[in-house]
């Protein structure tokens, strides 16, 4: 991959990098990466994703879903992720490489039968750049290999596409979390830019109320907010089958999966 591609780290993979204690223990502490585990593996049985399939995780994070997904007798499950920080507390894994999403293609081809996005990865990305990412999705599946990814499942509003029942412009507290023995507390706030969704944690140590006055930390996620529609053209114009749309039971995004030919290149 030339360096020119790589050098730009996207704003959001370099907040997972100052985030990733806290991201990791907020998922341990809603047993997120189990219930993703299982999200994955019913969406792979759907599909016929086989056990001897081979698998990328393309947004791996800690490594954590890597992990259960080979506990679970899935044979060749790698995992690749933009966050050096995340990857770092896989705790050095060999089937796990820090890759950006739109380097997916450089960095092999043909060698993977499923790539998957999860817990609401992909929509990091700008909207202007799936369809090159689905180009790079693409080039490294094999034939007849899948693309699977999760996005929420917007409401049409007056102002554009939402998230159901999410309050915006007011922080609301989350569960405190332990990071390295220490007790923080969490909030969250939920904004709306145009076609862009803002997740802003707040974080610190100590009382809550105390904290606004004396010091906290505050970090950034944004997600790109297009429709199911949009995806699916996007997967097409890379050269994807007919996508497929799955619920899967316990949940809460919705899959979107599309197979690559197994007779015609793109
Ligand atoms: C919502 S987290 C999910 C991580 C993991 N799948 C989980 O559920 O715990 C999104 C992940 O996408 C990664 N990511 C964001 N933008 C990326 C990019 N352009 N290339 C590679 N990874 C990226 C982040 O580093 C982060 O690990």
């Amino acid at each position: 991959m030339s360096p020119e591609k790589s050098r730009h780290i996207p704003d959001n993979v370099q907040s997972y990098n100052n985030f990733a204690l806290i991201y990791d223990q907020i998922a341990l502490s809603r047993n997120h990466y189990e219930r993703q585990a299982n999200a994955v593996c019913d969406t792979f049985e759907v599909l016929g994703v086989s056990k001897s399939a081979r698998i990328l995780d393309a947004s791996c994070g800690t490594g954590a879903v890597v992990n259960l997904l080979q506990g679970s007798g899935f044979e060749q499950v790698k995992g690749s992720d933009g966050s050096s920080c995340l990857l770092a507390l896989s705790g050095g894994e060999r089937s796990i490489q820090q890759v950006l999403w739109r380097d997916l293609g450089d960095a092999g081809r043909g060698d993977v039968d499923a790539i998957f996005f999860a817990g609401h990865s992909l929509p990091h990305a700008e909207a202007s750049e799936l369809p090159q990412i689905f180009a790079a999705a693409y080039d490294r599946l094999a034939p007849g290999g899948w693309i699977i990814f999760d996005m929420r499942n917007w409401v049409e509003t007056e102002a554009g596409l939402r998230e159901p029942n999410r309050a915006t412009g007011i922080f609301e507290p989350l569960p405190e979390i332990l990071v390295n023995e220490k007790r923080l507390w969490l909030a969250h706030r939920c904004d709306y830019d145009k076609d862009r969704q803002k997740i802003t944690y707040r974080y610190g140590g100590g009382d809550y109320s105390q904290s606004l006055d004396n010091g906290f930390d505050e970090i950034l996620l944004e997600y790109s907010v297009f429709s199911r529609h949009s995806a699916c053209s996007w997967l097409k114009a890379a050269g994807f089958d007919e996508p497929k749309e799955l619920s899967i039971p316990n949940w809460s995004y919705l899959f979107i999966a599309a197979q690559k030919p197994t007779d015609r290149e793109r």
